[in-house]
């Protein structure tokens, strides 16, 4: 049976980066009606709900994301994973995640959630340079990762994450290289790596608009790519999704599920889900989810039933993001042109595989327009 994942959203951040548009609310933000104190009680029903409608099938990976998750508390997170034990059969392998901000774990934390059964932490590290931390509004300072992983190797996690983000706005080659430095002195066996988007909306947004900091440069950023993936290969950690790169054995086979377009469940204010081509997604306001499932209401918003054209669109689409590629007998367009542009792979192609190359993983938007065409 396809693999089932559990993602748990957690809307509560601290602080709000300038840069952000996660579904995440501050306690000023929040308003009345709910509160992060207890908020977990709501995510623990939304699970026997979500338990009721799917029945007893495995769970293979649990990923709690936000926001920043460990703003409930070790505690309230192992509840958390608790009720996902008690609704449904954990498969003995599962992979275990919790997001966190560097400045939001201390070891006696990270020694409850190993405890409780988290394999895994992924961490918002974004930057060692302390004026792109200070552009993006970042609440932790250079060094804070470094020692929080130190702390979850010593805790006895089995894998550890780094989030960077590159193309800040006054950040320099070096910055960069610096940053990696620092997630490779870490000693994490995971780094995701996203090029900054400017959302509109944000504060980091409207400070663009006003002509006070610059637009990230896509020539820049596209550089920045290139150092990411030559100093992260030289280390050992080989890229297996366009922006994320682990050592072998560690790729976050939670997110592997959402590029094979296998089945996941999400549980929390303005959660997708995705079960056999039909899609849905939660209330977004953490009142109006809490109001609903507290009364044993489904918080489901909306959702859609993808046609079978759809889904092998969408199979496509993110399939070709990962390292494995698609079997080119699923795409279609001119993929020859597409290898003798350099964006597909030669030797995969003669293996049957549309791979990308690095410029492809540069441009993809271009060659999966070019593989949808009939
Ligand atoms: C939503 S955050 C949750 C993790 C945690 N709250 C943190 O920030 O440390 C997950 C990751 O998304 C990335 N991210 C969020 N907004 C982004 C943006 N506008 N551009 C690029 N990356 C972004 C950041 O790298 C961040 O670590
Ligand atoms: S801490 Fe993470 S989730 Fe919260 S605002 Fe910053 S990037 Fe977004």
């Amino acid at each position: 049976m396809t693999p089932l994942g559990i993602y748990v959203h957690v809307p509560f951040c601290a602080s709000r980066c300038g840069y952000c548009d996660f579904n995440t609310y501050t306690a000023e933000d929040l308003g009345p009606g709910v509160d992060r104190v207890g908020f977990h009680g709501h995510l623990i029903a939304d699970i026997g709900l979500a338990a009721g409608a799917l029945g007893p099938r495995e769970v293979s990976t649990v990923f709690i994301g936000g926001g920043t998750p460990t703003l409930l508390g070790a505690g309230p997170l192992v509840g958390i994973l608790d009720a996902i034990r008690r609704h449904f059969p954990l498969a003995s392998d599962a992979e275990i995640t919790t997001e966190a901000n560097p400045d939001s774990v201390d070891r006696k934390m990270l020694d409850v959630l190993r405890f409780g059964g988290f394999t895994r932490i992924s961490f918002g590290m974004q930057s060692a340079a302390p004026h792109v931390l200070a552009v993006l509004e970042r609440t932790h300072t250079p060094g804070m990762a470094r020692q929080a992983a130190g702390w979850t190797r010593d805790s006895g996690f089995e894998h550890i994450n780094i989030d960077l983000i590159y193309g800040t706005p006054g950040e320099t080659d070096d910055d960069l290289r610096a940053s990696l430095d620092e997630a490779l002195a870490a000693d994490v066996d995971h780094v995701s790596a996203y090029a900054l988007i400017v959302e509109d909306g944000t504060a980091l947004g409207r400070r663009v608009a006003r002509g006070e900091i610059p637009a990230p440069d896509d020539d820049v950023s596209a550089d920045r790519y290139a150092i990411i993936d030559d100093t992260l290969s030289t280390c050992g950690m080989s890229w297996y999704e366009i922006s994320n790169w682990a050592r072998p054995g560690a790729e976050c086979r939670h997110n592997l599920g959402y590029w094979h377009s296998a089945d996941w469940w999400g549980v929390g204010p303005g959660a997708h889900s995705h079960l056999t081509g039909e899609r849905w997604w939660n209330i977004k306001h953490p009142a109006r989810y809490a109001a609903l499932v507290s009364e044993g209401a489904s918080p489901r918003e909306d959702g859609e039933t993808l046609t079978r054209e759809q889904r092998a669109t969408e199979n496509l689409m993110l399939g070709v993001r990962t390292r494995e590629g698609v079997a080119l007998a699923d795409a279609g367009g001119d993929k020859e042109g597409l290898v003798r542009d350099g964006l597909l792979d030669a030797s995969a192609y003669a293996e049957g595989r549309a791979v990308l190359t690095r410029r492809g993983r540069l441009l993809t938007n271009r060659v999966v327009r070019a593989l949808t065409r009939d």
